[in-house]
């Protein structure tokens, strides 16, 4: 993705780690490190807090690797989620932004789902990615990973559009690195989806939504003792103004793309006629 866009996780540390500080969290898993950005803060928190980070990545980046290299309390698992669960200890705090697809976000859950609703010492859940535009559509880094009954139909070309369920030629695209479910919404498609399904059944956990940098959900048991300092973190980004500017942020990034476009097929036509030209000098030469 772009370094132009704001899509990291750590812009959202200041409220992760009070979210992390008022649950008493210490064991705390990252499913998703990419560039080790996010990662790198929850480790220095874990310096502070006495906690342990264990982060979940099947291709961690060469500076995730030289972090998890240096930082005693990081444990760096090169595995996919959700297999990875297996290798994980009893978590406090699971932050998840690894593949973003309905079926490996509820396996995610369900591996979650004892945690979630221990009664003593219920775990909180942070998800990424709950809001546009992968909360009604599948991405896939690895379709090979998902159970073909779980996959839609999917590609790596075309761009997401907001209001738009079919891929279009210019938008958000992922330039390969993932692919996108072709269309956007129905069942068991996207994160929100995935979370909404699983809550349907649960009714005694809840959900709480920031509608900035594609949508932060904070996820768990009404009855927690911290569930009021909880929501009291979270209502502060939780304004209309908010979610305005996101949206005005992404039209703006959509903008930008379809210029890029626009300037990638005029130069090309340009250089089309310029080598019509030199084609034509040569011969009457
Ligand atoms: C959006 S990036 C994570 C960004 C990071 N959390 C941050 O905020 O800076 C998604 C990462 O998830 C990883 N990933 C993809 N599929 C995964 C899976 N099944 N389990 C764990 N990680 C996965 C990718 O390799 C990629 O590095």
């Amino acid at each position: 993705m772009p370094d132009l866009l704001l899509h990291s996780l750590a812009v959202f540390e200041p409220l992760i780690t009070d979210l992390l500080e008022t649950t008493g969290a210490r064991q705390v898993a990252e499913i998703g490190g990419e560039g080790g950005l996010f990662t790198q803060q929850l480790v220095a928190w874990a310096d502070r807090a006495d906690g342990e980070i264990h982060c979940v990545d099947p291709s961690p980046s060469p500076q995730l690797d030289r972090l998890a290299r240096s930082a005693e309390r990081l444990r760096l698992l090169r595995v996919a989620s959700p297999a990875a669960f297996e290798q994980l200890p009893s978590l406090d705090v699971c932050i998840i932004d690894g593949d973003h697809n309905y079926w490996t976000v509820t396996s995610e859950l369900e591996a979650l789902d004892d945690r979630l609703h221990d009664g003593d010492r219920p775990a909180l859940v942070v998800l990424h990615d709950v809001g546009w535009p992968c909360a009604h559509r599948d991405s896939y880094y690895a379709p090979e990973r998902v159970p073909a009954e779980a996959l839609h139909e999917h590609s790596y070309n075309g761009g997401a559009v907001p209001g738009a369920a079919a891929l279009q030629e210019t938008g958000f695209s992922s330039a390969g690195q993932w692919a996108w479910a072709r269309r956007e919404g129905g069942p068991r498609n996207g994160v929100l989806t995935a979370v909404e399904d699983f809550l349907a059944d649960r009714p005694t956990l809840e959900l709480q939504v920031v509608p900035a940098v594609f949508g932060l959900g904070v996820l768990f048991a009404s009855g927690a003792s911290w569930a009021e300092p909880v929501r009291s973190l979270v209502a502060p980004y939780q304004h209309e103004l908010i979610a305005r500017l996101e949206t005005n942020r992404i039209e703006l990034y959509l903008e930008v793309i379809r210029l890029q476009h626009e300037l990638e097929r005029r130069s090309r036509v340009h250089q089309l006629q310029l080598d019509r030209h030199m084609a034509v000098d040569g011969r009457e030469r």
